[in-house]
């Protein structure tokens, strides 16, 4: 049986490794719809093509408009990975002129299983309102992998961040996203 992930993605460098993060996903059985934010989809926009071509799912980074079909199959799980600081507000704040966001704040009510990994810094991780969004999002139901079994935020002035853990995110998915999960 295949089962649809819809694989969402914002500005932040791990966006760059979404073709294979595409293909590990397809390995594991999933057929994956990927959505950006503007700046994401403009971050990889020479490669939306060939991301269409391996999806055999169009690339989505806008709302279509009234009247349009959907495009996409429907979802048995979501993945927004790498999440942004600004991105992962947005969504627990409900804020969703975003495609993406949108698409996220519908699954919590749809109760599709999320699994959410943020990207920021640590400067970024100590604001207020990103514990604030962690908290609203776990308490909403998604499973944010931050931290300890996820990302961990290293110092804003580093060149190279630490490798973001995908693996642990698909595996989040596949557990989640099962028929059997609960
Ligand atoms: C090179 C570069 C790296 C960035 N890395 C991050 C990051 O790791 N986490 C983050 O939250 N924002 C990061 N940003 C800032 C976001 O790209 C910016 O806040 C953007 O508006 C996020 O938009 P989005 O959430 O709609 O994708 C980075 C920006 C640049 C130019």
């Amino acid at each position: 049986m295949t089962r649809t992930l819809y694989l969402l993605c914002s500005a932040a460098p791990p966006v760059f490794d979404v073709a294979h993060v595409i293909e590990n996903a397809q390995s594991r059985g999933w057929d994956v719809c990927l959505g950006l934010t503007p700046t994401a989809a403009h971050w990889v926009s020479e490669s939306l093509d060939g991301l269409a071509a391996l999806t055999g799912n169009p690339v989505r980074w806008q709302y279509k408009l009234p009247g349009e079909p959907d495009v996409w199959p429907a979802a048995d799980a979501v993945l927004f990975a790498p999440v942004t600081f600004n991105s992962l507000n947005a969504w627990a704040l409900g804020l969703t002129d975003r495609f993406v966001a949108g698409i996220a704040a519908e699954a919590i009510g749809k109760d599709i299983p999320v699994v959410a990994m943020p990207c920021t810094n640590a400067a970024l991780a100590a604001h207020p309102r990103f514990d604030l969004s962690l908290a609203e999002l776990r308490g909403a139901g998604v499973e944010v992998l931050h931290g300890e079994g996820g990302y961990t935020p290293g110092p804003p002035e580093e060149d190279t961040p630490a490798p973001f853990p995908w693996a642990v995110a698909l595996d989040a998915v596949d557990r989640q996203g099962s028929p059997a999960a609960p």
